[in-house]
C-alpha cells in the first residue's frame, strides 16, 4: 500500500480522506506539480516548487509551506515509499468551504501528494515512436498555470487515443501550442523549435532541461511560433514531460514525420537525457 501525504501526515493511501466541501472536489480549486524523482532524489526541486508558488499566485491561493518545509515533506515521501525512481504527486486546493463561486476569507490549503511508479516509455516506443493527432486547443487562456482542472486535456487526451494516437498536439489561432499534457519540440530548418513560454502552454522543467542540453552541446535550438503547417514540414516531432521523459512523434494526423522513424535529434537529446539522469543518480 503505497504512503500518501495529506496535511502534514504521511499515512496508507487507503486512509486518506478529504472532506466533500473541499474546493478541489467541489470546484477542481487548485494546483499541482508531478516531480519525477531518480535514485531517491526530487530533480528540479527549485524550479518544480518555483512554478508551484507561481501557480498557487496566479490563482490566489496562499502557499501553505516555506520551500524548506515543502522539501521536507517531499523527500519524508520518497523515503517512506522506498527511494530509488519515483514520480511525486503534490496538490495543494483551496481547502474545505461552504460551496460559493466567490474566495473563502481565510482558507485554510489542503495539501495532498503521493508516489506513483516513474516508468520509462518502453524500448520498442522509443524505437518507434508514437502516433499524434492535431486537436483544437479548448482549455483556457491560462494555460501557464498549473491547475487541477483539467477536464478539457483529459477530454483531448482520450479523444486521440479514441483516435489511436498516443498525444494530441493541440491547435490555437493556427499554432501549435503543446500536447495535452506535454510540451511541443520540432525540427524545422536544422533547428530545434519549441514554442515561446506565454499563457498559451505550460512552462514544463522537462522543457527547461532540453532546451539547457541543447545549448550546453552545440545543438542549434530556439523558441519560436510554430504554425500548424510548420508540423506538417517538421523533419521530427517530439513531445516532452516530467514523466514521459521525450517521446518521438513519428505519425501526425495519419502522415509520417520525416522519414517516419525518430530522427537523429531525438537520439542525440536522448542520451544526453539519460546521461543526465544517470549524474543525478550518482549525486
Ligand atoms: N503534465 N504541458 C502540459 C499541459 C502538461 O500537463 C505537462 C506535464 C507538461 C510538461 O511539463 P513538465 O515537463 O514539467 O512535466 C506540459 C504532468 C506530467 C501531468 O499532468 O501528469
Amino acid at each position: 500500500m503505497p504512503i500518501v501525504h495529506l496535511n502534514g501526515k504521511n499515512l496508507p493511501a487507503e486512509e486518506a480522506c478529504v472532506p466533500v466541501l473541499d474546493r478541489g472536489f467541489i470546484f477542481g480549486d487548485g494546483v499541482y506539480e508531478v516531480i519525477p524523482v531518480f535514485g531517491g532524489r526530487p530533480f528540479r526541486l527549485s524550479e518544480h516548487l518555483q512554478r508551484l508558488e507561481n501557480s498557487l499566485d496566479e490563482v490566489r491561493i496562499p502557499n501553505p509551506h516555506s520551500r524548506a518545509q515543502w522539501a521536507a515533506l517531499i523527500q519524508d515521501l520518497i523515503d517512506a515509499n522506498g527511494g530509488g525512481d519515483q514520480s511525486l504527486y503534490l496538490q495543494v486546493t483551496r481547502g474545505q468551504a461552504p460551496r460559493d463561486h466567490a474566495l473563502p476569507e481565510n482558507p485554510a490549503p489542503t495539501v495532498f501528494a503521493m508516489s506513483n511508479p516513474l516508468k520509462p516509455p518502453a524500448d520498442e516506443i522509443l524505437e518507434q515512436g508514437i502516433k499524434a493527432i492535431t486537436l483544437d486547443d479548448i482549455r483556457w487562456t491560462r494555460c501557464h498555470i498549473k491547475a487541477t482542472s483539467l477536464l478539457p486535456n483529459i477530454l483531448l487526451r482520450q479523444t486521440a487515443l479514441d483516435a489511436g494516437a498516443a498525444e494530441a498536439i493541440l491547435i490555437r489561432d493556427g499554432y501549435a501550442t503543446e500536447g495535452a499534457a506535454s510540451n511541443l519540440f520540432v525540427v524545422l530548418d536544422g533547428q530545434l523549435t519549441t514554442p515561446p513560454k506565454g499563457p498559451r502552454l505550460l512552462p514544463g522543467i522537462t522543457r527547461d532541461v532540453i532546451l539547457e542540453l541543447a545549448a550546453a552541446h552545440g545543438i542549434p535550438h530556439r523558441e519560436a511560433d510554430v504554425r500548424r503547417e510548420d508540423l506538417a514540414a517538421a523533419d521530427e516531432i517530439w513531445v516532452t514531460s516530467s514523466t514521459k521523459e521525450i517521446l518521438p512523434v513519428t505519425t501526425l494526423d495519419d502522415a509520417a514525420v520525416g522519414n517516419g522513424k525518430p530522427g537523429p535529434v531525438f537520439k542525440k537529446m536522448y542520451a544526453l537525457y539519460q546521461a543526465n539522469k544517470a549524474a543525478l543518480r550518482a549525486g
